[in-house]
């Protein structure tokens, strides 16, 4: 079942002042929520169309995945930095690109690049930087009075092999690692200074017993000192920049999020230019709510940290069609939306919740997580769901309840 959108309605204009609601741009090499993308970080080709504007890219694919000509087109691809030249652009793909492209405009005040700045994605090859699909996203967020938030900067996940190769033992000394460091971040944090609201420095450090997870190749080699000094470059290239730490299944007060906690108070006991903590919400019906999500966040502002949602989804069990198995979960995930609004404007220093994708058809959902999907507001014609319509009343709603 699906709702209409009145040609005014937008959840954007409903927003209490300072409140962010945003949405990620699909890109790079990874639309379709990764179902093109390098699944081993980096040592395959990707798709990355650079022929039309993003959202264009994002329908055609789309299209061809339809279509089942997206294997041929896989297969054929030899080399990085790839156009997409033999998929036409027809009336259908046009039009779902603009409808995406409206929508992301019109209903989120803030963006994300769901990708495109990843350290693989923007640093493809040692001392060059892929700046242009950043940099679309950008002037798109000006044209459209949205605020940016930048991810990530240091992740186990997504970094270029000629970075990957120089971890390797004996191939590069801690001076030229840390001289890559500060490159990186001089480079992406500089260059976007004063434009992107708030970093993602360090993304999914700890496992869920609270321990520091191994594989994120800075922190395997330095050691946690490492986030400090990250934060500390980042701050320096941008000094009014909000600088998070983030991870998911921290929603609750659990093993992992008081690693975040405990590490949170030592930073900023020592100084260190520390702003936000940012909760993902990769959420999923059969795991149930996480009922002890204010207090927990509560517990970070308490620190003077800012708190976000930073990659909302709610996923359900889908047939094959990436349709609901069960029709009412639409209904539970309409509901868990507005509690999560709910529970973010009830707690004073939480500023926003960021979507992690617009629509189920361009979810990296059903890629990853096999049998799950339509986890989004709006489903796979864009047609806006029960849930749309929940987080538009859960916004009107007066906070606390
Ligand atoms: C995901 C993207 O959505 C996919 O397109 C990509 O293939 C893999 O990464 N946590 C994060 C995000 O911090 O960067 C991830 O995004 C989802 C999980």
């Amino acid at each position: 079942m699906t709702a209409r959108l009145t040609p005014t309605s937008s959840l954007r204009s409903e927003l209490p002042n300072g409140f962010y609601l945003g949405n990620v741009v699909p890109g790079a090499g990874h639309l379709l929520g990764g179902s093109l993308a390098d699944k081993d970080g980096g040592s395959k080709p990707t798709v990355r169309p650079t022929g039309d504007d993003i959202f264009v890219s994002a329908a055609l694919l789309r299209q061809a995945k339809k279509d089942g000509t997206l294997g041929d087109l896989i297969s054929g691809l030899t080399t990085d930095a790839k156009d997409i030249p033999a998929l036409p652009v027809t009336d259908e793909v046009r039009n779902e690109a603009e409808t995406l492209e409206h929508l992301t405009a019109k209903q989120f005040n803030s963006l994300t690049p769901e990708n495109q700045g990843k350290w693989q994605e923007i640093a493809p090859a040692r001392n060059q930087f892929h700046f242009s699909e950043m940099d679309g996203l950008l002037d798109f967020a000006k044209e459209n009075g949205q605020r940016v938030r930048g991810h990530c900067l240091l992740w186990h996940n997504q970094n270029p092999q000629w970075l990957r190769d120089m971890f390797e033992e004996g191939a590069a000394t801690d001076e030229e690692l840390r001289a890559v460091l500060v490159q990186h971040i001089n480079h992406v944090v500089g260059r976007y200074k004063g434009h992107i609201a708030q970093w993602d420095v360090a993304n999914e450090i700890f496992n869920e017993d609270g321990s520091v997870r191994v594989g994120n190749p800075w922190i395997d080699r330095f050691g946690l000192e490492i986030i400090a000094e990250a934060l500390r470059l980042a701050h320096q290239a941008d000094p009014n920049c909000q600088l998070y730490l983030n991870d998911y299944n921290v929603e609750s007060i659990n093993a992992k999020s008081d690693a975040y906690y405990e590490l949170s108070k030592e930073l900023l006991a020592a100084g260190v230019p520390l702003h936000g903590f940012g909760i993902q919400g990769h959420l999923a019906l059969q795991y149930g709510y996480p009922n002890d999500m204010r207090e927990n966040m509560a517990r970070f502002t308490a620190l003077g940290l800012g708190v976000e949602i930073t990659e909302l989804d709610i996923r359900i069990f889908v047939d094959e069609n990436d349709e609901a198995r069960i029709p009412e979960d639409l209904d539970t995930q309409a509901e868990w939306y507005a509690r999560v609004i709910s529970d973010a404007l009830a707690v004073p220093g939480v500023t926003g919740v960021t979507i992690w994708g617009v629509a189920d058809s361009y979810s990296w959902i059903p890629s990853l997580f096999k049998g799950e999907g339509a986890a989004l507001l709006f489903d796979d014609n864009l047609a806006p769901k029960q849930a749309y319509a929940a987080v538009s009343g859960a916004l009107g709603a007066p906070a606390g309840g």
